[in-house]
């Protein structure tokens, strides 16, 4: 088995260009990762990535193998190209999923189906039977998935995790997250699948605070409700660019999420987010609370740049993915970096162990590993975060039903449906 594993990225689009790519790059200069190739739906994206300026400028003399070429009529589409460039890699290589949430299920079959570790971007999938399935299939081949939920490596998610289950806040009662994208969002490849048959603004962001409530108290969801409200996109597609859920977890606490495409474009931040909750204990209340958008950088540049949404006043996040020179390049620093790192490296954690080991041997170890990720809960696996799945199907039958509740079930009987009255 390769013990410096190849990685595919199936996807070269925003989150490639801006934080999986040049992860991936400082992960190969640190030696970590070996050949690196990049598979799209055409090859324009792959053009874009390979002149972008930064990249270069980061990581002078690196590149990826691009699938399709970079010669290909930009044009011409090529839907079931990742396939063979997966399967064409050595078996336990890392397969990247950075499609459209709608096409993560086929690549992670298809890398499954190939004997490949997978760093996945969030969400999963977006039906809970598909997760269960990949558990299933990931475990009995002892193959890793990490789902990337990047906030969980922001060091504050981190401390409130630990603090709260020393018990230093209490219960948590009742709280408030926004996460808030760009109004310039619409003129992007959004219009293209973020639109209400696929997706809406909760399933795309809401999911954040979902999971950073979960991530931190360990509470479940039991019923969601979201109410959408829809804008054509440019291009005249229409999408819940609008929404507004009400999560009502285990222990009846209440997290209401807003979720917008419309953040101001001339305002500071490249986006709006942050969490408030209220918890209580004893005969005293607690409270945590996280400015995720502004994190105490305060900047006026003599020039604006040109890219939408840049502007003179500007409170940038050091936190969540930022160029540094240390010398050598440019390196990546932020919970961006770190959560695809901690993916990559347990991942790597498995092959290691598997090596000189006769194959069943090697098995049975990597899914004592896996069983350890999946109880240790800060990565999230199939397994300790298909909650998640459950809570996106919820949220979706509830928007496209005018925000009526549904309830969540777990267990063997898993599943949503509309809570009856
Ligand atoms: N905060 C986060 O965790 C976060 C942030 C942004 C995006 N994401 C997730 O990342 C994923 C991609 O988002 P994005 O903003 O980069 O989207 P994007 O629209 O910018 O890029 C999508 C890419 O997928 C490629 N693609 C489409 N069909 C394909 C196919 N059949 N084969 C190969 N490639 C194909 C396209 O060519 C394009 O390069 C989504 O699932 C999204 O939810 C997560």
């Amino acid at each position: 088995m390769n013990s410096k594993p190849n990685v595919c990225i199936v996807g070269g689009g925003m989150i490639t260009q801006v934080q999986i790519l040049p992860s991936i790059y400082h992960l190969q200069r640190l030696g970590i990762v070996g050949d690196i190739s990049v598979s799209a739906l055409n090859s324009a994206p792959l053009r874009v990535l390979a002149d972008d300026g930064m990249l270069k400028k980061a990581f002078g003399g690196q590149n990826f193998a691009a699938h399709p070429g970079l010669d290909t009529d930009p044009e011409q589409k090529f839907p079931d190209m990742f396939k063979d460039v997966i399967g064409a890699m050595p078996a336990h290589s890392i397969v990247v999923v950075a499609v459209p949430d709608q096409l993560h299920y086929a690549v992670i079959d298809t890398a499954l189906a190939n004997d490949q570790h997978i760093c996945c971007v969030k969400p999963l999938v977006m039906k809970y039977p598909q997760s269960l399935e990949i558990e299933k299939r990931a475990y009995e081949k002892g193959l890793i998935i990490g789902v990337e939920y990047h906030k969980r490596l922001d060091d504050r998610a981190l401390m409130a995790r630990r603090l709260y289950r020393e018990g230093k806040f209490g219960e948590f009662r009742i709280g408030h997250a926004e996460m808030n994208e760009p109004y310039y969002y619409r003129n992007s490849n959004f219009q293209n699948w973020c639109t209400c048959e696929n997706s809406d603004m909760f399933t795309y962001v809401g999911c954040h605070y979902v999971d950073q409530v979960h991530f931190i108290t360990g509470l479940l969801p039991k019923a969601v409700s979201v109410y959408g409200i829809v804008d054509k996109y440019p291009n005249g597609k229409a999408g819940y660019l609008w929404t507004d859920g009400r999560v009502i977890w285990e222990n009846d606490a209440c997290l209401n999420v807003t979720n917008v495409m419309g953040y101001p474009d001339d305002g500071p931040g490249g986006n709006f987010q942050g969490i408030r909750m209220y918890c209580a204990g004893g005969d005293k209340s607690a409270m945590l609370v996280h400015n995720d958008q502004y994190r105490g950088v305060e900047y006026c540049y003599i020039e604006k740049g040109t890219e939408p949404g840049d502007t003179y006043y500007a409170e940038p996040s050091p936190d969540y993915f930022k160029y540094v020179d240390l010398g050598g390049g440019l390196t990546p620093v932020g919970y961006g970096y770190r959560s695809i790192e901690y993916i990559v490296k347990s991942i790597c954690k498995g092959i290691e162990i598997s090596s000189g080991l006769d194959e069943k041997q090697a098995l049975t170890e990597r899914q004592k590993l896996i069983k350890q990720y999946d109880e240790e809960g800060v990565m999230a696996t199939p397994a300790n975060s298909s909650y998640n799945e459950l809570v996106m199907e919820a949220g979706r039958l509830s928007i496209l039903n005018n925000g009526r509740e549904v309830e969540i079930t777990y267990g063997k009987k898993a599943g949503v449906d509309f809570r009856r009255y």
